[in-house]
């Protein structure tokens, strides 16, 4: 898709880069790690939109909030946090989140966040604070951005929307592959009934459930590696220049 030349007068000079790529998916899909690949790549910022999920997750549970019966506090939260987020830390590919100068990063990956992340996501006004914090992130320049929403409800006029999908089973092993390396004590069955569950949650909620919009490229990554699918989407934006 084409973006204008700036500046009225000048010669318009056409740029078929896309400046925004969305990459939208289920949970455990590689969206993170072959966001922040491509991001890289291209020179790209990068954000990865859970982790803003996973910060007030975390948060609420810190202060006591019950992430499935407490809307109106959630929704308070959520409209007063006022986080900083960043590039993933050196070896990871998620977000960093800093609260007031607090670093939560090494916390969002928490068995208690996981499961609660997609009680909180599903509640309309926190949605509704999280979209606006990303969409004023992403006027700020080109950028990769990952989650749930992003190609049809956040950025919808995004250039470059990507959905990554994979059954279940594959990414229930990938996962329990990761968890096993950090050393987290659960089988692959439990990280299967987990990935269900929050599919589950995550397509029927009703405000912006998980679905690809209808001009998104679903990619199903079962079968490649991490490089086959990043060079494939560097292969849909080679494409479009
Ligand atoms: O991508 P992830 O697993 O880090 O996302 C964590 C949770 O946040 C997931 O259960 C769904 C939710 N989420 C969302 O609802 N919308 C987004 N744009 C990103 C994540």
């Amino acid at each position: 898709m084409a973006i204008q030349g700036p500046q009225a007068g000048q010669q318009q000079i056409e740029q078929t880069i896309p400046r925004t790529v969305t990459i939208d998916g289920p949970s455990a899909a590689g969206k993170s790690s072959v966001g922040y690949r491509i991001a890289q790549r291209l020179g790209y910022d990068f954000l990865d939109t859970g982790a803003m999920y996973r910060a007030v997750t975390w948060l609420a549970l810190e202060r006591g909030i019950d992430p499935d019966d407490d809307e109106e506090a959630l929704a308070k939260l959520a409209a007063d946090v006022e986080f900083e987020i960043g590039l993933p830390p050196l070896g990871e590919d998620e977000s960093s989140i800093l609260l007031e100068g607090r670093d939560l990063t090494p916390y969002l990956r928490q068995a208690v966040v996981e499961r609660a992340v997609s009680l909180v996501s599903r509640v309309p006004a926190v949605r509704y604070e999280m979209v606006e914090m990303q969409r004023r992130l992403a006027a700020k320049g080109p950028l990769v951005i990952t989650g749930r929403d992003i190609g049809t409800v956040v950025l919808p006029k995004a250039d470059l929307k990507i959905y990554l999908d994979a059954s279940p089973e594959e990414r229930a092993r990938r996962r329990y592959q990761e968890l096993v390396a950090a050393r987290r004590e659960i089988t692959q069955e439990e990280v299967l009934a987990e990935i269900h569950r929050r599919d589950r949650i995550d397509q029927s909620r009703s405000t912006s459930p998980l679905r690809p919009a209808d001009d998104a490229i679903i990619i199903n990554t079962d079968g490649f590696t991490l490089d086959q699918v990043v060079e494939r989407i560097l292969d849909l934006i080679r494409a479009e220049r």
